[in-house]
């Protein structure tokens, strides 16, 4: 379900300006004001680039030299515990996160996953621990503060802006990284509209690139669940993370959706992002994953290549009791 609360503290509701220059976003507009119109639109009409998954790729990238050193950590996790009321969701668990690579974090429900996403990304204090991400310690920081540090995240229960169409939910994550200040969107200046006309180009390339491109003019809260699942992504993607965390993102999904959403994760990768996945579902991270680190009762109990952990007698016994489906 959508919810129109700001997960990340950004300002609210606010429509993309249509200046002079936003050609797509008046597009867009129109689209989703015709009430006769399906509000599907032919993202190649837009621009005519949209229609090459090349060029698509190209301007979903990030916009960053990419440093992809094998085996060098971009993040690491160490001693990390948190706590609630005396109890440990989290208990001591240490790990890396290294540049290019897509590490799988699985466990069974209520192993700590979420509550490693949620001290990673400044939504809870580690009670001990801590947490460095490319080559300085997170601490104490505020979770916007993070996004800026370049982590995003998307959330086990999907939240989007549901009155506002995809392409301004997404162009709601492109507005982090703008350089003008609020008298420069006031005042509308040029470099204002330069930065908004690239945020609705940059925008639309990420709703093709996730799968979605028609869909740009329809409002969140209208699109079916599993679309709405990929314009969260492409929400996190929009701020050019230097690490993308997803958390279940294919929760309610069925066989083939989930086929289809590890393939976007693998392509989210090979276009130059390090990914961090969460799922309880062994198997379907098998084929996704470089690396996994399992979780149980809040303590790391296996870390390794996939076949390592599949064959892994802990893991194994982890997963016993919940149903054949969920065990590769
Ligand atoms: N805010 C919280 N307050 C109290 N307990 C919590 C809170 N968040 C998570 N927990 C507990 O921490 C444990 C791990 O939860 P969670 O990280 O959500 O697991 P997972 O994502 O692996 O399913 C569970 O026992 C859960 O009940
Ligand atoms: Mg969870």
């Amino acid at each position: 379900m959508t919810s129109p609360q700001s997960p990340s503290g950004a300002d609210s509701g606010r429509p993309v300006p249509g200046g002079p220059d936003v050609d797509a976003a008046d597009q867009i507009a129109e689209a989703a004001a015709d009430p006769e119109a399906t509000a599907i639109v032919d993202p190649a009409d837009i621009d005519p680039a949209l229609a090459d998954p090349e060029a698509v790729a190209e301007a979903v990238a990030p916009q960053r030299e990419i440093v992809t050193a094998e085996g060098e950590a971009l993040l690491e996790v160490s001693g990390l515990t948190v706590e609630f009321g005396g109890l440990a969701a989290l208990d001591d668990v240490s790990f890396e996160i290294r540049r290019g690579e897509i590490l799988g974090l699985i466990g069974p429900n209520g192993a700590g996953k979420t509550t490693c996403f949620n001290a990673i990304t400044g939504v809870y204090t580690p009670t001990r621990g801590t947490v460095t991400f490319d080559g300085s310690p997170l601490g104490k920081i505020k979770q916007h503060k993070i996004t800026r540090r370049g982590i995003a995240r998307t959330f086990q229960n999907v939240r989007l802006w549901g009155e506002m169409t995809a392409l301004e939910n997404v162009c709601v994550g492109t507005d982090a990284r703008h350089q003008t200040s609020v008298f420069g969107a006031i005042a509308r200046t040029p470099r204002h509209y330069r930065e908004e006309r690239d945020a609705v180009d940059r925008g639309m390339a990420l709703l093709e690139f996730v799968g979605i491109g028609p869909r740009a003019a329809e409002k969140a809260s209208n699109l079916p669940y599993g679309d709405q699942r990929r314009l969260e992504i492409a929400r996190a993607l929009a701020t050019e993370p230097k690490l993308l965390c997803l958390d279940e993102p294919a929760a309610g999904f069925n066989p083939s959706e989930k086929t289809a959403l590890m393939g976007l994760i693998q392509k989210i990768r090979d276009d130059g992002y390090t990914v961090l996945l969460i799922e309880h579902d062994m198997r379907l991270v098998m084929g996704v994953t470089d690396r996994i680190v399992v979780l149980e009762f809040g303590r790391k109990i296996a870390e390794g290549s996939p076949r390592d952990v599949r064959d892994n007698p802990a893991v194994v016994a982890a997963y016993l009791g919940v149903p054949d489906d969920q065990i590769a």
